[in-house]
């Protein structure tokens, strides 16, 4: 086929017209998406929750439906790298041109994609602004990251989960002025040698529960929490323990009836050993 001029017009205008169209998107608030619609975390948001996640360069942040880009630049700005998923096409390609303009692009990426089909497995971060049913749904994916990476949202709760802490923007802020962090927890139901006895853990998300059970066959209940890869319980009438867990083992200080240094070694299968990646903001 010849491509006569009146033939190539229209290529030509599409050609010229169509960087144009997509240079001029403009994303309007509430605007609808797959799983939640568009609404940015307001920028002063943003760096409250990069602060309560104690963002350092050596950091890998990850924000699931990242909108126009403005987290993870933001994280980019701050020296880490950033990586948001975006479902829709178009403010994938916004988020993109806001990322070249800021001079980060190097640093803030952005794919599209589903965010409940994204591996994200490498965060150190999560930085998020999503729906509690969103939530809800990833829950179980993050409960596989690394213990210690740290989860800031914006207002809305992971159900079922402890925040560590929040802060909010204060009465100047209508809505969506939360910030709120979680750390995942390290993985320890199951039993546990003690030297003074077999430590026996269930564990809801951050919350435990358990027996420990003394050579002689006495039972003590037990109560505790985890705050990222860090443990804390008391064996009641026994004594308060804290420490950190590593794999299949868990050591640190106890104090009351007994006091010292502990350590514990896994008995069960348990967990795979966590690879020791720096997550926790020590
Ligand atoms: C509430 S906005 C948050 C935007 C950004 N994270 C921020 O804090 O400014 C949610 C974003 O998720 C996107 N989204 C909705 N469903 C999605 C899905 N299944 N996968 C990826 N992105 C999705 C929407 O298009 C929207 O941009």
């Amino acid at each position: 086929m010849i491509l006569t001029v009146p033939r190539l017009l229209p290529l030509l205008l599409w050609l010229f017209i169509a960087p144009a169209v997509a240079q001029s998107f403009e994303p309007y608030e509430g605007q609808p998406g797959k799983d939640v619609v568009w609404v940015p975390t307001r920028h002063a948001l943003v760096e409250r929750m990069l602060d309560l996640a104690t963002l350092t360069e050596r950091d890998f942040v990850v924000d699931l439906g990242s909108g126009d880009g403005r987290m993870v630049i933001a994280a980019a700005k701050r020296g880490a790298r950033a990586l948001g998923v975006e479902y829709e096409p178009e403010m994938v390609a916004l988020a993109r041109r806001n990322a070249v303009a800021a001079g980060l692009a190097e640093r803030a990426k952005f794919v599209q994609g589903d965010m409940f089909e994204a591996d994200f497995s490498q965060a150190t971060v999560l930085a998020l602004f999503l729906l509690p049913t969103n939530l809800r749904r990833l829950a179980p994916k993050f409960l596989e990251l690394t213990p210690g990476t740290r989860v800031v949202v914006n207002t809305y709760r992971i159900e079922g989960w402890d925040e560590e802490t929040s802060s909010d923007l204060g009465d100047a802020c209508a809505s969506w002025c939360t910030a709120l962090l979680y750390l995942v927890p390290a993985k320890v139901a199951g039993v546990w040698r003690l030297p003074t006895g077999e430590l026996e853990f269930a564990q809801e998300v951050q919350r435990l529960s358990g027996t420990f059970t003394a050579p002689g066959g006495r039972k003590m209940s037990v109560t505790g929490r985890l705050s990222g890869d860090r443990i804390r319980f008391t064996v009641a009438g026994s004594g308060e323990y804290t420490g950190r867990v590593h794999g299949g083992e868990m050591a640190g200080e106890a104090k009351g009836g007994f006091s010292g240094y502990w350590k514990a070694t896994r008995l069960d299968s348990g967990t795979e050993p966590e690879p020791d990646r720096g997550r926790s903001p020590k």
